[in-house]
Formats: structure tokens, sequence, C-alpha cells
């Protein structure tokens, strides 16, 4: 469970610090370009450097630099967190670009009060003047995975979710914009009966007049990339594949197999949100033999913009289903952003990050229970309210000090 966020010269973010209490869902609240996004970026960032190196990362971007705020150099992002079991052990994940040294510059350290539990993996790469484990970007994997599980990162879009889609993969996954909801509910169907019995329930309770989820098969078209060689020289093109792969209809109340792509945007992000939070069994990561640690389970899901298109009623629902999944996965943390406040309302002063920008545009974010006026606050308002009515330039007023010995 991750318990603290420190980003240094990320993006819009010179020196930001968040708490996170330990309830393990967590609102990320403030104007556009405040830099919601951008705390997931880079939390999602250190999620990827599971599987991929740093290069591989920014391959398809000019440069790593943009992520560095403009003018500095260098940036990091420190993450701690606890094992989510009776040992509450504490870890902390830091990665940082270093342009004097190498664009490339990264590392993960495990504080040293993390030894006994990981000492297997990491035995070679011991350095005793650091505060810590070292670890190399091709030994870092295990660690990172044993800590973070198949966590991920989300930007759903309806119109991805609604596409017919195929795969070939044995358990199919909903990618990061939220194409392959097709072949995953297929899969879920297949493989999980109980748990897509129940997300059909949880669905059914945001969308009353949902039926039934259907999963049909469909045509898809497969887009390939290739090249050929003529003369020495490499010749891209295109080649498209048709392939039989599934599409999602649903039966409602005005009608039966409505194919996703005519229902509502809301619903249809609904149920791609709630198939990425039912679906956390991926035996992507054989990691040690220990259940408390739930290794196939995603520890850590990250989702940008939850509310697109749902009714005020259907956004407390989604959000109580969220509560409810986090009570019944007891390793899972859910992070998202948001700008609605009927789902503040539905969560604890605590819950919520109020990110605002200061006069020379960087990020500047507090709790809402660090409001100073959070105990009248709580008394009299939901949280919703408090946060309709206080906005977010209470982030960077001066607290008044306290007048002693008057
Ligand atoms: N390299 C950078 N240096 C400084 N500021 C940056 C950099 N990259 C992005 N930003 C700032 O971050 C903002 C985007 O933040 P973002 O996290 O997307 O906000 P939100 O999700 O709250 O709308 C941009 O408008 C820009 O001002
Ligand atoms: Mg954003």
């Amino acid at each position: 469970m991750i318990t603290e966020i420190k980003l240094e010269n990320f993006k819009g973010h010179q020196s930001t610090h968040l708490n996170l209490d330990n309830s393990r869902l967590h609102a990320l609240v403030g104007k556009n370009s405040s830099g919601k996004t951008s705390v997931l970026q880079a939390l999602s960032y250190m999620i990827r450097l599971t599987n991929e190196s740093f290069k591989s990362i920014f391959k398809n971007e000019n440069s790593p630099s943009f992520i560095i705020t403009s003018g500095a150099i260098g940036m990091s992002v420190d993450v701690h967190g606890t094992l989510q079991d009776i040992s509450k052990q504490p870890w902390k994940i830091s990665y940082h670009l270093d342009p004097k040294v190498s664009m490339w510059d990264t590392s993960v350290i495990i504080d040293k009060s993390f030894i006994p539990r990981l000492s297997f993996d990491l035995g070679e790469t011991y350095n005793d003047e650091q505060s810590g484990w070292e670890i190399s970007l091709k030994d870092r994997q295990s660690s990172n995975a044993l800590l973070l599980g198949n966590s991920e990162y989300f930007k759903l879009e309806s119109r991805n979710l609604a596409k017919a889609a195929y795969s070939d993969k044995i358990s199919p996954e909903v990618e990061f914009n939220g194409l392959g909801l097709a072949p995953t509910l297929d899969y879920l169907r297949s493989e999980e009966i109980e748990k897509f019995n129940k997300l059909q329930k949880m669905l059914q309770q945001i969308v009353p007049n949902l039926k039934k989820i259907r999963i049909q098969r469909a045509k898809v078209q497969i887009n390939h990339q290739r090249s050929v060689s003529i003369d020495g020289r490499e010749i891209a093109y295109d080649e498209n594949q048709e392939r039989i792969g599934q599409e999602i209809v649903l039966d409602m109340n005005t009608g039966d197999r409505i194919p996703a792509h005519a229902i509502s945007e809301g619903t249809i992000l609904a149920l791609g949100l709630l198939t990425i939070l039912m679906n956390p069994n991926k035996p992507k990561l054989a990691l040690l033999d220990e259940p408390d640690l739930h290794p196939h389970q995603p520890k850590l899901v990250l989702l940008d913009d939850i509310e697109q298109g749902l009714h005020p009623r259907a956004q407390r629902e989604l959000i109580a289903i969220f509560k409810e999944i986090v009570q019944t996965h007891p390793n899972l943390q859910i992070i998202f952003t948001t700008h609605s406040p009927y789902i503040v309302d539905e969560l604890d002063f605590s819950q919520v990050h109020v990110l605002d920008t200061n006069s020379s545009g960087f990020t500047t974010c507090k709790r809402l229970d660090e409001h100073p006026d959070v105990e009248w606050a709580k008394q009299t308002l939901t949280t919703g309210e408090f946060w309709n009515a206080e906005g977010e330039e209470w982030v960077n007023e001066e607290v008044p000090e306290e007048v002693v010995n008057v």
C-alpha cells in the first residue's frame, strides 16, 4: 500500500508531497492543468519500470526531458509504502533522471528494513555506503512487482471500450485506453463465471435498466505494420487482416442486444471500470509463494477522470461499488482523478487531495482534512459541499501563525 508520494521537478510538480490515508481509495481533485494526471503518470512510470527499461518507456517520446520541469535539472519520484501483510514492513521505490550522469540513470531503492524479505534476489547489489539496496534495472523486476503486483494505469475512452476486439492472449486484459474489453469479459464469463455474475449485478446497481451483458462473435479488422526490403530500402506498409473477435451487446429494458457503441457512454465506462477492478486474476508474474501477498492481484489501480458521462446518481453508485471492491480486495489501492462533487461526496475528507497551482504555476497540494476549518466543516457540510464551497485557493493561502505570548 502506498503511503506517500514525493515528486521533485516532475512536470508541473516542482515539489509535491502527498500523504495517503489507509483507506486505499484516494481522489485527486483540482482545476484543469493543476497536475492531477501528472501524479498518475509519475506512478504509472514506476509501475512500468516493473517490466520495461526506462529507455523503452520513452522510446516513442522525443526525449525523457519532457517529464522534467522546464528549466530544472533532473527530477525524482519517491514512493513510500508498506506491505499489506501483518508485518506492515515499509518499502520505498524511487526513480530519477539525472542528466549530469546519464539521461537514463534510474534506480529502485528498497529500504534496509525490507532486507529480510528480499535478500534472496538482492544479494549482489548491496552497497553499504548508500543507505539502502540499489538494484540495477535488470534486477529490479521482482522487487517492484512484489510491491505493486500487476498494477495498472488507465485512461479509459468509451469509444475504445465499445469496440469489437480480438485477443490471442490466454487471459486478455483491458488496455490502457479501454481497448480489449469484449475479449476480457468473454474470458471472465467462461473462466470465472462468479465474477462475471457479480460484475453484472454491480453494473445493474449503476444502470438499473440493464438486464444482461452479452458477448458475441464479431468480425474485427486487425492492422499489422509490415515492411519489405526493396533494393536495400525498407518500405513500410499496412496489412489488414480480418479475425473473428468479440463484441459486447447489452440487453436493456428497452430492447435486447443493443450494441455497445449505441449504449450510453456512462454505462460502457462503468462496465470498463468494473471489469478492470474485478479482473485481478492475471498470473503474469509468478512470484513468491506467499499467500498473503496475493501476487496475481493488482495492488494499485490508477484511473483518470472516472465520471465521464455518468449521471450524478450513477456516480454515487460507482463510488459505492469502488468502496465495496476495496473492502473485498484487501491488497488493492485505487487512486483516481475526478471533477465531480458527487463522487467527492461519497469520500471522507482524508481521501480527497486538493491540487492547485501557486503564483509560479507549480502544483501545490493539500488534503481536504488539512483545511483550517475542517472541524467545523465536518459537522456542517458533506465532503462534496465543503470542496464545492472552498474550491482550491485555500491550498495556497498561508495559515496565519498562532499568536503566542500576547
Ligand atoms: N515539463 C514540464 N514543465 C513544467 N510544467 C509542465 C511540464 N509538463 C507539463 N507541465 C504542466 O502540467 C500541466 C498538465 O498537468 P496535468 O497533470 O495534465 O493536469 P490535470 O490532470 O490536473 O489537468 C500542463 O498544463 C503544464 O502546465
Ligand atoms: Mg487530467
